[in-house]
C-alpha cells in the first residue's frame, strides 16, 4: 500500500500565516473559590486558540497531543478582557508546536495589558480516519 504522506505537496509556511488572536471577556461564572478566574477556563481558551493556529497551518483538523508548558503569571479577574496570542513555533512531519501568550486588560485600569500566562502545546494534524497527516514545513522566524 502506498505511503499516505509520500506524494503530498507541503510548501513552507510562515508563523504569521497561521497566527491567531482570540479575545474573550471573562465572566464571574468562571471564578474559583478565591474569586479569580479558574485556571482551567483560561487553559480551554489557550487550547482553542492554539488549535486554531495549528488547524490553519495544517489546513485541516489538528488535535492536542501534549501540553508541554503552562505558566500562570498573574491572576485573571471577572470583567477582564483576556486575549490569547497563538503562533506556530515549529512543525515536524505531522506535529506542530504552538506558543501562546495571554494578556488581559483590566476593565477599571488604564494603560497597557498585563501578561498573565504563557505556554506551549503540541498538536497533530489528522485525516478523516483520525490518523496523523503530514503538514507543511515552518519557515524560520523572520524569513520571507
Ligand atoms: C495525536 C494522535 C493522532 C497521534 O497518534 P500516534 O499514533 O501516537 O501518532 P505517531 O506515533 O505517528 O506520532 C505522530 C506525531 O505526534 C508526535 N507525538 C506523539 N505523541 C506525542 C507527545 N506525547 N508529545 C509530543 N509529540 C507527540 C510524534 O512525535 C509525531 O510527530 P512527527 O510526525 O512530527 O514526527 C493520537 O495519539 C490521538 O488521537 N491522541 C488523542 C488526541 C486527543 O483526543 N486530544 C484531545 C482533544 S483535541
Amino acid at each position: 500500500m502506498a505511503d499516505r504522506n509520500a506524494t503530498l505537496s507541503t510548501p513552507t509556511k510562515r508563523p504569521a500565516d497561521s497566527r491567531v488572536t482570540l479575545a474573550h471577556i471573562m465572566s464571574e461564572h468562571d471564578t474559583n473559590l478565591y474569586g479569580t478566574i479558574h485556571g482551567g477556563v483560561v487553559m480551554k481558551l489557550i487550547d482553542d486558540a492554539a488549535a486554531a493556529a495549528a488547524g490553519r497551518h495544517a489546513e485541516g483538523p489538528a488535535v492536542t497531543v501534549s501540553v508541554d508548558r503552562m505558566t500562570f503569571l498573574a491572576p485573571v479577574r471577572a470583567g477582564d478582557l483576556l486575549t490569547v496570542h497563538a503562533e506556530l513555533e515549529g512543525a515536524g512531519r505531522t506535529s506542530m508546536t504552538v506558543g501562546v501568550r495571554v494578556t488581559v486588560e483590566r476593565w477599571n485600569a488604564a494603560g497597557p495589558g498585563t501578561e498573565v500566562a504563557i505556554g506551549r502545546l503540541t498538536f497533530v494534524a489528522i485525516d478523516a480516519d483520525g490518523r496523523p497527516r503530514r503538514v507543511s514545513a515552518l519557515a524560520e522566524a523572520g524569513a520571507g
